[in-house]
């Protein structure tokens, strides 16, 4: 059955993996986006071995676990975006949990998509679009806006929660992540270091550590970017006034990710 996401988008599947065309990011010129004086995270380095966090991260399972409970309470919705939806570990779940909802899957970097699309293709009901949120031409309003950790990385964070509002549907819903203090990278390698040890042994620790070395490197590039202001920080009540002041009511707030981050489940107004 083709669904409503995939018939509008009308993206193919190739027999490989490879994206095809209509997957493919646009040249950075039509995104609008100006070279960083030092280079920000690079996504693509990032995605070849980001699900190490899927699979060795505790604090990353537990977000996934929340949204689990989450998505436990909620009414299918019709229409489903995961903007900046990197490798598609909270896509997955909204497309097992609502096989029959439409689900936008917007992730502008290469690397990142093919991940996800590797991961998601056998899902029917959801549809790639190779764009960063900012320049997104939306097909149809959203009942259900999933960003996790993704909107601290946009350009003007507090526009992009006004664009959030107005992608949802009035009543609909924003289940929001964000990574808001400081990643301190010395703390984050003892906890992982500390939980592989006595989950694996230290020979494994140390192997999954070294596998995983491009993700320190690329919490780096985040820690420096948060440290010059190119990458959005803020506190637990920073977060929430931003989005008040974007027009969501804040029906839930918690803070997660070992206190790094802020999860809030919001509304926009009938
Ligand atoms: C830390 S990853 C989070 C991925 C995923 N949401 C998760 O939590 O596993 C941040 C993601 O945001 C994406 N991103 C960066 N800038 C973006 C933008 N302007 N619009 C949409 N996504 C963006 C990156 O490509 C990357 O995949």
């Amino acid at each position: 059955m083709a669904s409503r996401a995939q018939s509008e988008v009308d993206w193919r599947l190739e027999a490989d993996w490879t994206l095809p065309p209509e997957l493919q990011p646009k040249a950075d010129r039509d995104f609008e986006i100006a070279p960083p004086s030092e280079p920000l995270a690079d996504w693509s380095a990032y995605a070849a071995t980001y699900d190490l966090l899927l699979e060795h991260n505790p604090a990353y399972q537990q977000l996934l676990e929340e949204f689990e409970s989450f998505l436990a309470g909620v009414e299918a919705p019709g229409v489903i975006y995961d903007l900046g939806g990197g490798t598609g570990n909270y896509a997955q779940l909204a497309a097992r949990r609502f096989p029959d909802s439409a689900i936008y899957f917007v992730e502008p970097d290469l690397g990142m998509s093919r991940r996800a699309y590797e991961k998601l293709a056998g899902h029917d009901n959801l549809a790639f679009i190779a764009s960063p949120f900012q320049a997104l031409a939306a097909p149809e309003p959203a009942d259900l806006v999933i960003c996790a950790h993704a909107l601290y990385t946009m350009p003007d964070p507090q526009t992009r929660l006004v664009e959030m509002r107005k992608l949802l549907r009035p009543g609909g819903t924003l289940f929001l992540i964000d990574l808001g203090r400081p990643l301190d990278i010395g703390d984050w390698r003892s906890y992982l270091f500390g939980h592989l040890k006595q989950t694996l042994g230290i020979a494994r620790a140390l192997q999954i550590l070294w596998r995983g070395r491009e993700i320190a490197k690329q919490n780096k590039a985040i820690y420096q970017a948060q440290r010059d202001g190119r990458y959005w920080t803020h506190s637990s009540s920073e977060i929430a006034s931003a989005v008040a002041q974007a027009g969501l009511e804040v029906i839930s707030q918690k803070t997660v990710y070992r206190g790094y981050s802020d999860l809030l489940v919001c509304r926009a107004a009938e």
